[in-house]
């Protein structure tokens, strides 16, 4: 990433990314501060818009659609969940696919639903990253998905897909969650509920990444696989804090270097 950088900057680019923040949700406020830092410490160019929560639709429109235009902010990201007044999908749809670098867009999540090239969401694309850093091959493997979100279980399934596993995708309705998860070779837990895996869940010797994050009773941040039981029985698990979460700004910064090299030969 660093070479990345440093020839950009020989060309006179500064990666820009703009990340806008609405209201005062005490999470985002802290996962928006914790994208910013990385910016300043990887040399890129952040600039943090925070918004009141009374902010109009119509306003939050014009200020994406001013940064669309701009040519020193090379990647735009609006930080999810928005107040209820405001609808996320028109909101997400007024980002320029060039500069989508949430990769929420639908012309991202098409690009990736064909495997054509495109940004992809940062969550599960850090999760391939920790496989691939792991040496798992997946092709001929089980991956079972708990959650169906647009952010993360539904692209993570179709990266998991595209590496050649065979996927499985649980949810709410999935009548008999162990028995799925016990067939699997890989798990990714993300449904953003504490104690969803437990280890009389697992396979022995199972991948097991948690995207979870929640508090437990003393406030102290956790995933959704219960770590301790689980980690006896996988053969890798990711922890948290400080498994997915990290990779996931990683691949914001990835993402954000790729979109100041696209402005380049566009
Ligand atoms: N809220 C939770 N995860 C994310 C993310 O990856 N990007 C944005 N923009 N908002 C989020």
């Amino acid at each position: 990433m660093a070479q990345r950088s440093a020839a950009l900057k020989a060309r006179g680019i500064t990666p820009g990314l703009a990340v806008i923040l609405v209201g005062d949700n005490p999470a985002s406020q802290v996962y928006v501060r914790n994208k910013v830092k990385a910016c300043e410490d990887s040399g890129l160019r952040s600039v943090l818009e925070k918004y009141e929560a009374s902010l109009s639709e119509t306003e939050l429109l014009a200020r994406i659609e001013a940064l669309n235009q701009d040519p020193d902010i090379h990647g735009i990201l609006v930080q999810l969940p928005l107040p209820g007044h405001l609808d996320t999908h028109k909101v997400i749809e007024a980002i320029s696919p060039a500069k989508d670098v949430d990769g929420f867009h639908m012309a991202s999540a098409g690009a990736l639903l064909t495997g054509l090239p495109g940004f992809w969401p940062c969550t599960p694309h850090g999760c391939m990253k920790m496989l691939e850093s792991i040496g798992y091959d997946l092709r001929g493997k089980h991956a079972v998905v708990i959650g169906r979100s647009n952010i993360v279980g539904k692209p993570m399934a179709l990266m998991l897909l595209q590496q050649n596993a065979t996927v499985t995708i649980c949810h709410s309705a999935t009548p008999d969650l162990k028995a799925m998860t016990l067939q699997a070779d890989v798990i990714v837990a993300a449904v953003g509920k504490r104690h969803v895996l437990t280890a009389d869940m697992v396979k022995p010797g199972a991948v097991v990444l948690d995207v979870g994050m929640n508090r437990d009773d003393n406030g102290k941040l956790c995933g959704d696989v219960d770590f301790a039981g689980v980690s006896q029985v996988a053969s890798y698990i990711t922890p948290v804090p400080g498994g997915v979460g990290p990779m996931t700004i990683t691949m914001l910064l990835v993402n954000t270097l790729q979109a100041a090299e696209n402005s380049l030969a566009a």
